[in-house]
């Protein structure tokens, strides 16, 4: 593995959890991963993926099934063709997402994480500066809240009057607060401690809300309110996989830029080169998000080594 150099490392770790059996989306996800269904024009795993790259992490460990680990492997391969290092372990049953920092222990070793569940997706204005900003400062855990209509269907967190979290709860029957905890937490590295710790719910699992409980319990959890105006996409259904769908074309179309473009973002963030970039967007040719890479590594001075740049890419081009 071609790893990422030692000066260039985050003292944050990241781990993406994409186990799981996907099974609320059968028949669709009975011979693939849910995290590996298309979004519009990617994999679903490249939107929680490109969170990790944004807060400046490099170094992640997927977790997925057993029979899951060739396609991930063959998708996302050592992670060095967009400057990451990648390392997998196989979750053989869905013991809970707490699982992830038992089976995730010695990649996490001394450091800070940020766990993100493979079929989450966020967007919305600033977003990299917060989680960059967030990542950079971690003292105990870091949860992200946002409002929903159906809050038994998450966890929730309770503020006071000061916007202190107070409390948490694994889909309450009769939740006390619409604000919904959101599949991205950062914590520390007493993190693997805690989820060794903590003993199976009631439904059998090593939940996240638990080892939540424990750094609130320790005055250690900070809850950050993302605001109106930002999206926090649920790919749980048909319905609300396909709309998340629509919410990317349309921005894709509208704005002629793409979302989790995770080539662009390597390039952005000074992982690899324009070169390297447009290397990779030629073996990606054929498609619109191919020749959009080119376009980008182009215009950050990319030497295109005989190849034309391409049209315009048809994310541009396009109408809905
Ligand atoms: O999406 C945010 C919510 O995620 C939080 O509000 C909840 O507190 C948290 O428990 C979780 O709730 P879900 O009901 O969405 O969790 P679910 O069991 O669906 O798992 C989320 C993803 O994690 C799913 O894509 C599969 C994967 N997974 C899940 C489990 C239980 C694993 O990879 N391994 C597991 O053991």
């Amino acid at each position: 593995m071609s790893g990422v150099p030692a000066h260039e490392r985050s003292s944050v770790k990241g781990i993406v959890l994409a186990a799981g059996t996907g099974s609320r989306l059968y028949p669709a996800t009975r011979s693939v991963s849910k995290q590996l269904l298309p979004v519009y024009d990617k994999p679903m795993l490249y939107y929680p993926l490109s969170v990790l790259m944004l807060a400046g992490i490099r170094e992640i460990l997927v977790i997925c099934t057993p029979e899951d680990l060739p396609l991930y492997q063959r998708l996302l391969g050592d992670g060095s063709m967009w400057g990451l290092e990648f390392s997998y372990v196989c979750q053989t049953s869905p013991r809970g997402l707490a699982d992830a920092f038992v089976l995730g222990a010695d990649h996490v070793g001394d450091d800070d994480v940020a766990l993100i569940l493979g079929d989450n997706i966020f967007h919305g204005h600033a977003f990299s500066e917060l989680v960059r900003e967030e990542a950079r400062n971690i003292d105990g855990c870091v949860l992200f809240g946002y409002p929903v209509r159906d809050p038994q269907r998450f966890g929730i967190g309770v503020t006071d009057e000061r916007g202190r979290l107070v409390s948490l709860e694994e889909k309450p029957r009769n939740p006390a607060s619409n604000r919904a905890i959101t599949g991205l937490y950062f914590y520390d590295s007493s993190v693997v401690e805690v989820a060794r710790e903590i003993k199976p719910s009631a439904r059998g699992e090593l939940e996240i809300t638990d080892v939540n409980r424990v750094y609130l319990d320790r005055g250690k959890a900070r809850l950050v309110d993302l605001g109106r105006g930002f999206a926090w996409l649920d790919t749980g259904t048909c319905d609300s996989l396909l709309q998340a769908g629509h919410y990317v074309a349309a921005l894709e179309h509208r704005q002629g830029v793409r979302i989790a473009c995770l080539e662009e973002i390597a390039l952005r963030m000074g992982f690899i080169d324009a070169d390297a970039c447009f290397d990779l967007g030629v073996q990606l040719g054929k498609s619109g998000y191919g020749r959009y890479i080119q376009e980008i590594a182009v215009e950050f001075g990319a030497l295109t080594a005989g190849h034309t740049p391409a049209p315009v890419p048809d994310a541009v081009v396009g109408v809905l």
